[in-house]
């Protein structure tokens, strides 16, 4: 059993509730997500994340699980789900279920005992305490806006919820609530799924004493250092290698928010006590400040840079890294990092998949990435689905912290619905998403940007990520080269050395839309092996290039 098999693969990204409807219902679902298996071997991904397809109210779509034994009614069910695997694994697909415990839906069996009394069997399975004077028992503020604490009149107590009031925490002191966690992973497991993103799971084990926050929002106080990497954490997880994860054979990464690369050596050590990796959240919290994330800020190439250097040098030869630039929760790559205008849309997104690809760690695609699909820019608060940025709109504009209208820049900015309207597969009624109405909003550049565009265009974005995705498996040096930040003070060219035996790949990236001089290029003898331009401009990098090369 190679042990390290994730370690050459490319990770592919599923939201369900946006991928590809097969019912008519505007909701993706389970037998859409089979029925295009195909193109996702084709892009040449291995292994497929799914975010949560469990029973759910849908609060925070899906990461509010009601029931952790069966699928969403509007995904599907349980034969459709085996149906899935099966295909997957036919075709040599391996599958990585969202795992979602630290918190449950408040509908979920568990609370709803938890909640009848002070002494219900359940209590303990949550957290309740106290209120102090009349008020909640501390002045946390949950992710999701509003305090973390939510008073139940029937017991004169209050529960935390990290999140939304939906999604109670789980009291992972009590070692029944473990037991239940290891249980239901096992029967996962026994069904054949080949691994777990664990959902803030670096959230797990809070500072017994509840202090205060300090106020940094101007609305709550900051909750993160007492629940982040708190002081059982990394003994629950131990915990859950032994009993589960050592039985299998399986990937694993641990979604760390608050992850310092001290306690990333030990969420992902190479003994494999605890998990594989772990999703770090620097290099996307470069920007943001005094309004959380809320901020139209763009990233520095300088601070960018320091972040990727820093998590590539430090876990080298201690642990594993993850790499990505996009997920559900953030907004899409190209309008963040790169640029979406449609000069530059497939140059940038090719150089950002380049910049990530051949950096050391296993990289992740979020769906739609692969044909660089853009930020949906809604200019209306009706357009918007997701809690947190529906919440966070309320919140900031009624106590007057952000206008209305800078709010909605904001949301343009960084909102998740970026990275949640449908996929765009071709041109075209609703991109081809859905027969019905979708949920949310389809990008309006769906007849430009699509599947069916980029697969009949060799020059496509899609084509240039499987391209990357070979090399990983054809060239050692792409998995196993020990990394070298280079040019550290420029201030458009990101670039890095790897190197391994006799062999040194050099990667440079033009982060700008201007010419950069770079003269890295110059020697003899190396040969190209992938770039975004067909031809060169000697000493100089062109708008948004990208270049390896190996000598
Ligand atoms: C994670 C998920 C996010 C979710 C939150 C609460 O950050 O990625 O989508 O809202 O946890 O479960």
């Amino acid at each position: 059993m190679n042990k390290a098999w994730w370690k050459n693969s490319v990770i592919y990204q599923i939201y369900p509730r946006s991928f590809a409807d097969s019912s008519g219902d505007g909701i993706g679902d389970i037998n859409g997500i089979t029925e295009h298996l195909d193109y996702i071997k084709e892009l040449g991904a291995d292994i497929i994340w799914l975010s949560p397809v469990y029973q759910s109210p849908n609060d925070d779509n899906g990461y509010d699980i009601s029931d952790y034994q069966e699928i969403m009614e509007e995904f599907g069910t349980m034969e459709d789900f085996d149906r899935m695997l099966a295909a997957m694994h036919e075709r040599g697909l391996k599958l990585v279920m969202d795992l979602v415990v630290n918190h449950t839906s408040d509908e979920h069996r568990w609370f709803m005992e938890s909640k009848k009394s002070r002494d219900n069997d359940y209590r303990d399975y949550y957290i309740w305490k106290e209120g102090k004077d009349g008020r909640e028992p501390n002045n946390w503020g949950a992710c999701f806006g509003g305090s973390a604490w939510e008073y139940d009149r029937e017991t004169d107590m209050y529960y935390l919820h990290c999140f939304s009031k939906k999604q109670p925490d789980l009291n992972w002191e009590n070692e029944k609530v473990r037991r239940e966690v290891f249980d239901m992973m096992t029967w996962w497991c026994d069904k054949g799924v080949d691994g777990f993103r664990m959902d803030v799971i670096s959230m797990i084990s809070k500072d017994s004493a509840y202090p205060d926050g300090e106020a940094d929002n101007g609305l709550y106080g900051n909750m993160s250092p007492y629940v982040c990497n708190g002081p059982h954490v990394h003994e629950y997880l131990q915990e859950m290698n032994r009993e589960v994860l050592s039985r299998y054979n399986l990937v694993t990464v641990g979604e760390a928010s608050g992850v310092t690369i001290e306690e990333a050596k030990k969420y992902a050590n190479l003994d494999d006590t605890e998990l594989n990796m772990v999703f770090q959240f620097e290099h996307t919290d470069i920007t943001g400040g005094k309004h959380g994330k809320w901020t139209t800020e763009r990233m520095e190439l300088k601070k960018l840079r320091a972040v990727l250097n820093k998590w590539q040098t430090e876990l080298e030869g201690k642990a594993w890294n993850s790499l990505y630039w996009d997920n559900h929760d953030q907004p899409r790559a190209v309008s963040r990092f790169g640029n979406d205008a449609p000069l530059y849309r497939e140059r940038s997104a090719k150089m950002l998949a380049t910049c990530l690809h051949m950096m050391k760690g296993t990289p992740y695609i979020y769906q739609g990435e692969e044909i660089g699909m853009t930020n949906a820019y809604f200019k209306r608060i009706e357009d918007y689905r997701d809690i947190e940025s529906l919440n966070a709109f309320r919140d900031y504009t009624e106590k007057g912290l952000i206008d209305e209208e800078e709010m909605i820049y904001c949301l343009q900015a960084v909102s998740r619905d970026n990275a949640r309207t449908p996929m765009q597969w071709d041109d075209s009624r609703h991109a081809g998403f859905t027969a019905g109405t979708p949920w949310i909003r389809v990008n309006p550049n769906y007849p430009m940007i699509n599947v069916k565009a980029a697969l009949e265009d060799p020059d496509s974005v899609f084509y240039y990520y499987q391209k990357l995705i070979r090399m990983r498996k054809e060239y050692e040096i792409v998995v196993d080269g020990i990394f070298k930040g280079l040019l550290e003070e420029d201030e458009n060219i990101y670039a890095y050395e790897r190197t391994l035996d006799e062999k040194r790949m050099l990667v440079a990236c033009n982060f700008s839309e201007h010419e950069a001089a770079c003269s890295l290029f110059e020697q003899e003898g190396g040969e190209e092996l992938i770039s975004n331009y067909k031809f060169h401009k000697t000493g100089i990098l062109q708008p948004y290039e990208a270049r390896v090369v190996l000598y």
